[in-house]
């Protein structure tokens, strides 16, 4: 097969999305656009955790070089440890979540390893593409005969409340890890998942992709909650009409939560203890988290059982049983040799936070007359999968339809395929039409400032 020569020729789109907690590559072919793809094997050799997408997460060896991502380099990183040879390697996690908090995100903006070493955050960016980029290309290899590398269409995944420096960043960090100027998407996070959600809807009762729809995409990842509104125009394109919002009410604060509850149980001084000197049991205790937690229902009865490693059984009973009476627990936590059993209620409780915030979050938007109209909500993101989440939804919003995905947790990478698909047919119809008028940056950036993704292709050209 020939490699595309022309700009918009692309035989296939591929989407990366970096996610607060996890990441991960979809494609598919030009010829069957919504067949879309991810990679099914990330969790190979462990046994851990089940996902489609990988954790966001970058090891590099004492002579700052990239050496692994995702569920590898924490293994990698963990085997380091267990040797005592980890010190002057670097393992960077949840870097995007810095980003959020850095208001002046630019060239020289850093990002910290876990044990507080500074990396140019634009070197860690650069190399999670380098490293999804070549994964996506030898997978791609195997399955499409004759594919070139200069066959494919890259769309990036970016947060709606990201500025124009942010996503001028992100475009050099592509651009750096060798990706083609010209091949380079960016995609809103909220409006990837309203194309996708476009393209699934007739499924459900309520039909989004009818001109005048107005619907809210509530994404739920790891780190935040973001809510954008959108609305499907007559001439087919989105409009946001309402500007993200939201707050850190994602899945990882239900892990902070369980934290802070142990560390109320087993003291302070224990737990940094064994955060720092039991390294590998603590990835171990939180990994088991990981999986514990998606299994927990508004039924979920009798109590949840997480195994606890040594260093926390050796502090004296004495003092846990003192901490329970405090925190009047007695009845609903039981130590069992290496096994704390813990009242579902309680493990319930480490949720209500970000699902309170979240479900009060949207009934507010949801009350302001500029969005008396919005029908339909769109539950996405993997915390979107959380039936505790989906339970509060659906019972505390009763006027409205509300449509979760299946696979919620990919469909922001999906939708960013199906967006890379559409452009480029928006894109050749505008330069047929208009020709000439599609500036490059217009091409790269796209679904800037309140327009929609595909909309600001056309405004654009106004
Ligand atoms: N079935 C489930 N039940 C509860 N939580 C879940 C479930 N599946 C995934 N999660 C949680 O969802 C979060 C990951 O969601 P997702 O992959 O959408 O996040 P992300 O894209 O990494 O983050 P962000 O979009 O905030 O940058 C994690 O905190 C994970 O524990
Ligand atoms: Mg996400």
């Amino acid at each position: 097969m020939a490699s595309a020569q022309t700009s918009g020729d692309w035989m296939l789109v591929a989407a990366f999305d970096f996610g607060t907690t996890y990441s991960g590559y979809a494609f598919s072919l030009r010829d069957k656009p919504t067949m879309i793809q991810t990679n099914q094997a990330w969790n190979a050799g462990s046994e851990a955790l089940v996902s489609l997408k990988t954790p966001t997460c970058v090891l590099l060896n004492p002579q700052k070089e990239f050496v692994a991502f995702g569920v590898e380099a924490e293994d990698k990183y963990l085997s380091l440890v267990e040797q005592g040879q980890h010190k002057p390697w670097m393992l960077f996690r949840r870097f995007k979540m810095m980003l959020h908090n850095n208001d002046g995100l630019n060239r020289n903006a850093t990002v910290d390893d876990i044990t507080g070493k500074k990396m140019p955050a634009m070197t860690i960016f650069e190399m999670s593409i380098r490293y999804l980029r070549d994964h996506l290309v030898d997978a791609l290899k195997k399955q499409v005969d004759g594919i070139h590398e200069s066959d494919i269409l890259y769309v990036l995944t970016v947060p709606s409340i990201w500025n124009d420096a942010a996503r001028q960043f992100m475009h050099e960090a592509a651009v750096m890890a060798g990706l083609a100027s010209d091949r380079i998407k960016l995609a809103l996070e909220p409006e990837a998942a309203s194309v996708w959600c476009q393209h699934i809807s007739s499924s459900f009762n309520a039909d989004i992709s009818k001109p005048g729809t107005q619907y809210m995409v509530v994404d739920l990842g790891g780190g935040t909650a973001d809510i954008s509104v959108h609305e499907k125009k007559f001439d087919t394109t989105l409009r946001e009409i309402h500007k993200a919002s939201g707050g850190p009410w994602g899945g990882t604060c239900v892990d902070q939560n369980f934290i802070n509850w142990l560390t109320n149980i087993f003291g302070e001084s224990t737990m940094s203890r064994f955060r720092e000197e039991e390294m590998e049991g603590y990835f171990e205790l939180l990994r088991e988290f990981e999986t514990k937690k998606r299994t927990i229902t508004p039924d979920t009865d009798g109590p949840v059982t997480f195994r606890i490693p040594i260093v926390l059984r050796s502090i004296h009973d004495e003092t846990i049983k003192r901490n329970l009476e405090q925190m009047k627990l007695t009845d609903e936590v039981a130590l069992q040799g290496d096994k704390l059993r813990v009242a579902a209620n309680i493990v319930r409780s480490w949720f209500s936070e970000s699902i309170e915030n979240t479900t009060q979050h949207m009934i507010n938007l949801l009350s302001e007359s500029k969005l008396i109209n919005v029908s339909t909500i769109l539950l996405v993101g993997g915390y979107g999968e959380c039936k505790l989440v989906q339970d509060s939804v659906t019972k505390k919003i009763r006027n409205k339809n509300i449509i979760i995905p299946q696979e919620a947790g990919l469909v922001v990478l999906k939708g960013a395929v199906r967006f890379g698909h559409l452009s480029r047919l928006i894109t050749s119809r505008v330069i047929k039409h208009r020709h000439g008028c599609v500036s490059e940056d217009a091409n790269i950036l796209t679904g800037y400032e309140n327009e929609s993704v595909l909309d600001g292709v056309f405004k654009s050209c106004a």
